[in-house]
């Protein structure tokens, strides 16, 4: 059954990833994202885009939180808020998650996962089927 979010609950989880950006590593883009994702237990996990100097090791922010939470044995999942922009300033765009991030997040997530886009005074909140739609999924191999 989805999960519904307040929005409350949306604008939240957007803190956290505001939050957490702060850490971002990006020397060579110069564009820092965060992101919050949220547990079926009600922990929140926070990640950055992390850069490195032969670039295609780049791990996007979505997928860091996802993989210090499953890393730790959490794998099932409500909803992730994603911010970004250049570093040192507030965002002033939404940033949608990289198609890399989005199949990562099919993974381990149902279509009704919610993904929560944030720019200074709005919000959208889309479905991982919204965004994704027509996925290869772990279903397809069983
Ligand atoms: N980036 C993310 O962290 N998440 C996304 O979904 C889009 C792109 C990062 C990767 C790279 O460090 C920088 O943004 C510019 O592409």
């Amino acid at each position: 059954m989805a999960i519904e979010l307040t929005r409350a609950q949306c604008s939240a989880l957007v803190e956290e990833a505001l939050d957490a950006r702060v850490y971002a590593y990006t020397p060579y883009s110069g564009f820092a994202v965060g992101a919050a994702l949220l547990d079926i237990n009600g922990t929140v996990w926070t990640g950055v885009n992390i850069e490195n100097a032969a670039y295609g090791p780049t791990n996007c922010a979505e997928r860091t939180a996802f993989f210090k939470a499953v890393s730790e044995g959490v794998a099932e999942f409500i909803a992730i808020a994603v911010v970004g922009g250049p570093m040192g300033e507030e965002p002033y765009d939404f940033c949608a998650p990289c198609g890399v991030c989005r199949q990562v997040m099919r993974e381990f997530c149902g279509d009704d996962f919610k993904i929560i886009l944030a720019k200074p005074g709005e919000m959208k909140v889309y479905t991982l089927s919204e965004l994704l739609p027509e996925s290869f999924s772990p279903q397809n191999l069983q």
